[in-house]
């Protein structure tokens, strides 16, 4: 089969498919070393790590070590290419990036908030720098930003409006989301990120992720002239998914009208499943709880409806009716649990088809 490799920097993945780092816990170690193992790139979350209640008085550096855990526990299944996720809104993000750095992990993947800072904190040329971005504006933003360190990122992944969790879209243009499509975004960042290419002599590959089911939609997004893609959602009902098995079984049993947009304390919409903790959201003013750490910077607690870690670490225990199911618009479409090596394989075998 003619699979087309995927190359981050110096980096070269046999398959051009990277597992898109999950928070709360859903993408950790177990997850992300399966999908290294397969030859994609495995994204290890950094978000929400560590224990909770011991987390109260010293928050960042439980949070460090517990990266620094997962990271070990994934390089002792896989010497494969993995990846951290980071994003901008927490409040340790910048301890968190120092981190990765120092663990001389691979890639950086940051998301929700500009990285304009991001090659002051990590000096080393050889650790991928990779921002998520949602349009060509953002992409050229960035590169700008960057002249004064006489750097360029090593890939973008570009999300577009059927993604899982966060999205860098307001609910005005998720309404439109075909306004704002993979297919109409793509040309739009591949066009800004020429001049760059030609000035620092080195390719930009663009990474389209959001609504990516099967292997003819990677197809699909390479020939537009994608390098590679990221997906989530599939890979969340995986038997090496890290996440409760109800997490999971909730994937499978929802119907598509399920799947619905929600206002998240972070300040961004967010896309999940509509279960009880929803359906509660809906109608109460709030949902009383205590911030034991301001874990993100946009966080107004005050006027929160709900703590948005406590519900993610819910859903991730398998609690529901207090947790958070974040997922992607295609969720509705799974039925069943697979390994990571399936998956793969029948995503390789119908990306060659196409
Ligand atoms: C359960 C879940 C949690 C996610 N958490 C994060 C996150 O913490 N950080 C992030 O940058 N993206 C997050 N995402 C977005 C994914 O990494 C990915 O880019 C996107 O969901 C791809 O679309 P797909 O799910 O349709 O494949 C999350 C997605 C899902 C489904």
């Amino acid at each position: 089969m003619n699979i087309p490799q995927l190359t981050i920097g110096k980096t070269v993945c046999k398959i051009p498919i990277i597992q898109g780092g999950m928070g709360v816990r859903v993408s950790l170690a177990g997850l992300a070393s399966a999908v290294a193992n397969e030859g994609g790139v495995g994204t290890i979350s950094s978000i929400g790590l560590g224990d909770l209640e011991a987390s109260k008085n010293d928050y960042e550096r439980l949070s460090k070590e517990a990266l620094i855990r997962e990271i070990n526990k994934a390089r002792e299944i896989t010497d494969g290419h993995l990846a951290v996720n980071i994003m901008g809104v927490l409040s340790n993000a910048d301890d968190l990036v120092r981190t990765v750095a120092k663990e001389n992990v691979n890639t950086l993947v940051f998301g929700a908030g500009l990285p304009t800072k991001l090659p002051l904190l990590v000096e080393d040329s050889e650790i991928n720098l990779v921002p998520i971005i949602s349009s060509a504006r953002v992409a050229e933003l960035i590169l700008r930003s960057w002249r004064k360190y006489d750097r360029i990122v090593d890939a973008f992944i570009l999300e577009g409006p059927l993604a899982g969790g966060h999205l860098g879209f307001s609910e005005s243009q998720l309404e439109e989301s075909d306004k704002y499509s993979l297919e109409i975004l793509l040309p739009q960042v591949l066009e800004v990120i020429k001049p760059y290419e030609d000035k620092f002599g080195k390719k930009i590959p663009v990474i389209a992720a959001g609504g990516i089911y099967t292997g003819k939609d990677i197809a699909r997004m390479l020939s537009l002239g994608a390098s590679g893609v990221q997906m989530a959602t599939r890979f969340v009902c995986t038997n090496e998914c890290d996440v409760s098995e109800e997490f999971k079984q909730a994937y499978i049993n929802a119907g598509e009208d399920d799947i619905v947009i929600i206002k998240s304390p972070v300040g961004m919409p967010g896309r999940a499943i509509r279960n009880n903790f929803i359906k509660k959201i809906e109608v109460l003013e709030k949902v009383s709880f205590r911030c034991n750490y301001r874990c993100l910077t946009a966080c107004q607690v005050e006027k929160a409806k709900f703590c948005i870690a406590d519900a993610l670490v819910n859903a991730y225990y398998g609690n529901l009716d207090k947790g958070l199911i974040f997922c992607g618009r295609n969720a509705y479409r799974l039925d069943k649990i697979v390994s990571v090596k399936e998956l793969i394989n029948e995503l390789i075998t119908e990306l060659s088809e196409a």
